[in-house]
């Protein structure tokens, strides 16, 4: 009895002056491990008459219970001690600002692009950006030889054998090649805008890129006019510019289009140029077979361009150096 009173105290002495968890696993350990005090105490029972075992088996087994449970509470007090010390947290500190990706300007531009423009009915595809010449050109009438090829630097691509029945092979200058590979497929009416990358055989500097992202409109049925045109186009720079913007045709030259019109607006007092655009020329219909009194128009626009005007970006090539100290101002 008197041991145990002893064991007990001394015990609780121990556990309660524990600084660190390991000091108090290792009082657990010398009293209640495989070879504790406790332990070899439990074990000892079986020496002693039933009746004492009895007696003696109940204390000890509440001393243990007793061990437990102090321990644990210990426990709990170094546990909170010690976590306060790996992360003393201090809300009077400023924090830490947590930088959150955002969408590069392109893509935002290209979002709200889609967006408008299936707001007014249209659908949005796609083409691919290897290209064959005869949709880059030829069925654009721009036949080969012609001036007009003069615009668009090309980057030629080298294909193999088996490919070249198909004619010769390119990275697209344009989107305008989807409106052939779009009406090849369809019957009019319809309403299509061709988002997309485009290559161009360019020296850089600011206003210059060899890769580039335009988008292409085209709508075409037996009575689409130019007046289409400039309501679509209308409310398109609205909803991308206020209500207030102003704009204007300019008459321009493009093989694919007659009349060719060059739309500007008006921003901060100046006429900027801002898309091409006109009625669709008949020998591009005759290229696809439609009949010869189909009507449509057609326009297209940089997006870079666009973004630059918007955001007030000064250098095109920008968008394409994946500086994050770009991108991230337009979060
Ligand atoms: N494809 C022309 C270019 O890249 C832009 C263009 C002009 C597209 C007039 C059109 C159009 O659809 O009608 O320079």
């Amino acid at each position: 009895m008197h041991d145990l009173h002893e064991l007990k105290r001394r015990a609780g002495e121990a556990i309660a002056q524990a600084k660190t968890l390991d000091a108090l696993e290792a009082v657990r350990v010398a009293y209640l491990g495989r070879k504790g005090v406790l332990t070899e105490l439990l074990r000892g029972l079986k020496e002693l008459s039933l009746e004492a075992r009895k007696t003696a088996g109940a204390e000890l087994n509440a001393l243990r219970s007793h061990f437990e449970e102090i321990i644990a509470q210990r426990r709990g007090q170094l546990s909170v001690a010690a976590a306060k010390h790996v992360f003393m947290f201090d809300p009077t500190k400023p924090g830490t600002k947590a930088h959150t990706g955002s969408l590069h300007p392109l893509s935002q531009i290209d979002e709200m692009i889609r967006s408008i423009f299936i707001s007014m009915n249209f659908s949005v595809v796609e083409g691919s950006e290897a290209e064959r010449e005869f949709y880059n050109f030829d069925a654009l009438n721009i036949p080969p030889n012609h001036p007009a090829r003069d615009m668009w630097d090309t980057f030629w691509l080298k294909v193999p054998e088996h490919n070249r029945k198909l004619g010769r092979w390119l990275l697209r200058t344009h989107t305008s090649p989807m409106q052939i590979r779009y009406m090849e497929q369809h019957k009019p009416p319809f309403q299509i805008i061709v988002p997309g990358r485009v290559f161009r055989y360019e020296a850089l500097d600011a206003s210059h890129e060899f890769n580039f992202s335009q988008v292409e409109g085209l709508m075409v049925g037996s009575d689409v006019t130019l007046s289409h045109f400039k309501f679509i186009i209308e409310t398109f720079l609205k909803r991308l510019f206020g209500d207030q913007v102003m704009f204007r045709f300019r008459p321009s030259y493009f093989p694919f289009v007659e009349p060719g019109v060059e739309v500007d607006v008006k921003l901060k007092g100046s006429w900027l140029e801002l898309m091409g655009a006109g009625m669709v020329h008949h020998r591009v219909f005759d290229a696809v077979h439609y009949d010869p009194n189909m009507q449509g128009f057609a326009f297209g626009m940089g997006l870079e361009r666009l973004a630059m005007i918007l955001y007030n970006i000064p250098d095109i090539r920008l968008f394409y150096m994946g500086d994050v100290r770009f991108t991230r101002q337009f979060s």
